[in-house]
């Protein structure tokens, strides 16, 4: 008899041949939460997927795992420090068991835009960001862009106490949290892959997030609309183990992280065409979006603003301070 493990290493060689991997080469695993097609993550990952294979064929093979199919975004940096996958890209909320410093990427209307977060993120402080969580076995490689924030509910919102009540799916982030407390919402943490589930059944109400993930996950489907708040980020840190990195031959580990740099800056720069098209996409589908006027708009930033003196301590003065430097 076949035992069960020993079909699962079958299968897995097998969906490795597929991948297109090799004897002798270095597996590499990249497990994500999002789907592939028109999305940033699911691009970039796909583009770093097609470098790698083709320029380090014979040395290293990457092999992709997109939509939670190895692990979601809660079991996969504990998968990454026992070694069971080598490459990750979650938001940046969801690293607060490691690291508070991100905490600052979720505190509502800090950041204008796209080229503002990008703007942080190039700075000394933003790039001393990635090395944060090295004592804890992680080294982040680089950011990759998705976009601002919007909310959605089963109910139209406008004015923020629209909001008042409702539950909303947050991803696991205290600020996130609090930020939906301001509100009078009842925050709900939840993973990625349930969201779409919760919204049909009715287990929360509503959720916050990209064009990208709202027209991906076909949010916009079990929602009355979506309200164009843009009044946060999503964003994510690539990263990988310290052990894996420093594991590499040195000229290995140079060609992978070269690549890994043009494929950032190539899909970072094209991440505001691709927020827009997934918006449009939502339109095509007969989604409904609502704008808000410059006076809906304030009552948002006054009723959320206050979240920034609650992490103030984690995030630090003057990175605010620098952050908003940045918007101006
Ligand atoms: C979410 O959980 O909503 C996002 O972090 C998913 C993602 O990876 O974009």
């Amino acid at each position: 008899a076949v035992s069960a493990a020993a079909l699962s290493v079958a299968a897995n060689a097998a969906y490795a041949d597929t991948m297109g991997c090799d004897d002798g080469e270095m597996v590499v695993k990249f497990a994500h939460v999002t789907n592939t097609d028109r999305h940033p993550k699911g691009l970039a990952a796909s583009l770093l997927q097609e470098r790698v294979n083709a320029e380090m064929d014979g040395v290293m093979c990457m092999e992709v795992y997109p939509n939670s199919t190895l692990y979601n975004d809660d079991q996969v940096l504990e998968a990454m420090l026992q070694g069971d996958v080598q490459l990750a890209a979650p938001s940046l909320s969801k690293f607060e068991t490691f690291t508070k410093q991100f905490r600052i990427f979720d505190l509502p209307f800090m950041f204008v835009n796209m080229d503002a977060v990008d703007a942080f993120q190039a700075s000394e402080t933003g790039q001393a960001m990635l090395d944060s969580m090295q004592r804890r076995g992680l080294q982040g490689l680089g950011f990759w862009h998705n976009g601002m924030k919007q909310f959605s509910a089963n109910v139209p919102l406008e004015s923020p106490s629209d909001a008042e009540g409702l539950k909303f799916r947050v991803q696991t982030s205290d600020v996130l949290v609090a930020q939906m407390e301001a509100l009078g919402a009842s925050p709900q943490p939840m993973a990625f892959s349930e969201v779409y589930g919760a919204l049909q059944t009715g287990v929360v109400d509503g959720q916050e997030n990209t064009w990208s993930n709202i027209y991906g996950q076909k949010f916009f489907e079990v929602q009355d609309g979506t309200t164009e708040t843009n009044h946060g980020v999503l964003d994510y840190l690539v990263v990988t183990s310290v052990d894996w990195l420093d594991s590499l031959d040195a000229d290995v580990r140079d060609q992978f992280l070269t690549i890994f740099g043009e494929v950032s800056a190539e899909r970072n720069a094209a991440v505001g065409e691709v927020d827009a098209d997934n918006r449009q996409a939502v339109l095509d589908a007969g989604g409904v979006i609502r704008e808000l006027t410059a006076e809906q708009r304030a009552e948002w930033v006054e009723t959320m603003q206050p979240v920034w003196a609650q992490f103030l301590e984690d995030v630090g003065q003057e990175n605010i301070d620098a952050a908003q430097a940045i918007n101006a």
